[in-house]
């Protein structure tokens, strides 16, 4: 169902995926790809995207709240999305701007709920809540074998919290997502990023080119 074929408004674009999936990289060849094509982007990322965000972000990726209980963890990734979307998210959609979000929702989902066993129905009340109607327009899941992305986040130094987990949480979350992005195909676009770069970038190239054009025929 296509419920924005507002011009005036912006889209609200977001990137998911698990540990190692390139996101950082991909998510700027998006936004350049967005801009050559004339649009206004403002990219931004969950938990965090403002002052108390990027605060709430320290707290729940910080080894010293190990342990955390999980319900805490939700909370606190809503109180940091709330007020992203009260001080960033809406005042940018409605001036017009496109909103390309690192992570939304869809990684409670995966990680809270399939991650840590959270029930759906909590996270989806909480979602209501804190979003009202408020939804991606498109959800880009970069998706590989998590062995895949963990070999390439090992790579990095300083595993916050969550990138300490082991395999098996990661597997709940991939397929977490698989099923999110399978239940709602209008709204996902699933892309393997397990492919060199260049054919990762192009494969994300047809998928905006081809959203772009039904964006403009519905609108
Ligand atoms: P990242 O921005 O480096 O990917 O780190 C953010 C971490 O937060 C990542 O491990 C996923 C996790 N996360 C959740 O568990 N739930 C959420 O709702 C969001 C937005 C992120």
């Amino acid at each position: 169902m296509n419920t924005h074929a507002n011009t005036t408004e912006g889209r609200f674009i977001t990137v998911e995926g698990i540990e190692g999936v390139g996101k950082s990289t991909n998510l700027a060849f998006i936004r350049g790809f967005l801009e050559q094509h004339g649009l206004e982007v403002l990219v931004t990322r969950e938990p965090g995207g403002t002052p108390l965000g990027e605060e709430i972000r320290e707290l729940l990726l910080a080894h010293r709240h190990d342990g955390m209980c999980a319900d805490a963890e939700l909370l606190l990734m809503f109180a940091a999305r709330a007020e992203h979307l009260a001080a960033v998210v809406r005042p940018a959609l409605a001036r017009g701007v496109w909103v390309l979000c690192d992570r939304f929702t869809d990684a409670t989902y995966a990680y809270q709920g399939g991650g840590r066993g959270v029930p759906a129905p909590r996270i989806a009340m909480l979602e209501d809540w804190v979003q009202g109607a408020l939804r991606p327009h498109l959800t880009l899941l970069l998706d590989l074998p998590v062995e895949v992305g963990r070999a390439r986040a090992a790579k990095r130094s300083g595993a916050d919290r969550f990138e300490r987990e082991e395999e098996a949480f990661f597997q709940r979350v991939r397929q977490a997502y698989l099923q999110r992005a399978a239940r709602e195909l209008e709204r996902f676009r699933v892309i393997d990023a397990s492919r060199p770069l260049d054919e990762v970038q192009e494969g994300l190239a047809r998928v905006l080119e081809d959203w772009l054009a039904s964006e403009r025929t519905a609108s």
